[in-house]
């Protein structure tokens, strides 16, 4: 069966959302940020402070080029796994694409939430102001590269989670 991928914004749940999916479904998680940390035995944080941004993408393309012969699998990206088309070409040739959308004081709450580590928006006096900036750039690339467009706005993870599971079923069912 074909993957369930997601694709958005840094803070928008892809990483818990693919957690309850994988959960209540019993498909794989893969979260490739998680692989390049276990990989490289690196954090994220610390790849793009020691070798810089553009080495980062070049192993987020390594990896998840390596992940085209997944099958009934959820693959979480990084925010940025638009950016590189072959990124995309790749994750879709054999996967359905969720864009999670949310907006921006939905994106900030969940970021200031989590403990995550976000390189890009370290060095920031205004992270709203950064996070808004980054998502006008890739704001087209996201919509071009999605088959179906998710808002997480005032819903539960629960509820998000459930309304990609209902469309992967019906697509699976056709
Ligand atoms: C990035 C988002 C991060 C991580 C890296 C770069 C981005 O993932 O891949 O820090 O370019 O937006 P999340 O979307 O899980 O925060």
């Amino acid at each position: 069966m074909e993957n369930i991928v997601l694709i958005g914004m840094s803070g928008v749940g892809k990483t818990v959302v693919g957690k309850y999916i994988s959960e209540k479904t019993s498909m794989k998680l893969i979260d490739t940020d998680d692989i390049i940390e276990c990989t490289s035995g690196k954090s994220i944080s610390y790849i793009f402070k020691n070798y810089g941004e553009s080495y980062f993408r070049n192993l987020e393309t390594k990896i998840i080029i390596s992940l085209s012969h997944e099958t009934n699998a959820i693959i979480s990206t990084g925010g940025g796994a638009v950016i590189c088309r072959k990124n995309m070409s790749s994750l879709s040739m054999n996967g359905i694409v969720f864009l999670l959308k949310a907006n921006l004081d939905t994106m900030l709450r969940n970021i200031n939430a989590s403990k995550e580590n976000r390189p890009l928006l370290e060095n920031t006096l205004n992270i709203k102001n950064e996070i808004e900036s980054i998502n006008r750039k890739r704001r087209s690339l996201y919509a071009s590269n999605a088959d179906y467009e998710i808002t997480v706005d005032n819903k539960s993870i629960e509820e998000v989670g459930d309304e990609i599971i209902y469309i992967y079923n019906q697509i699976k069912s056709i």
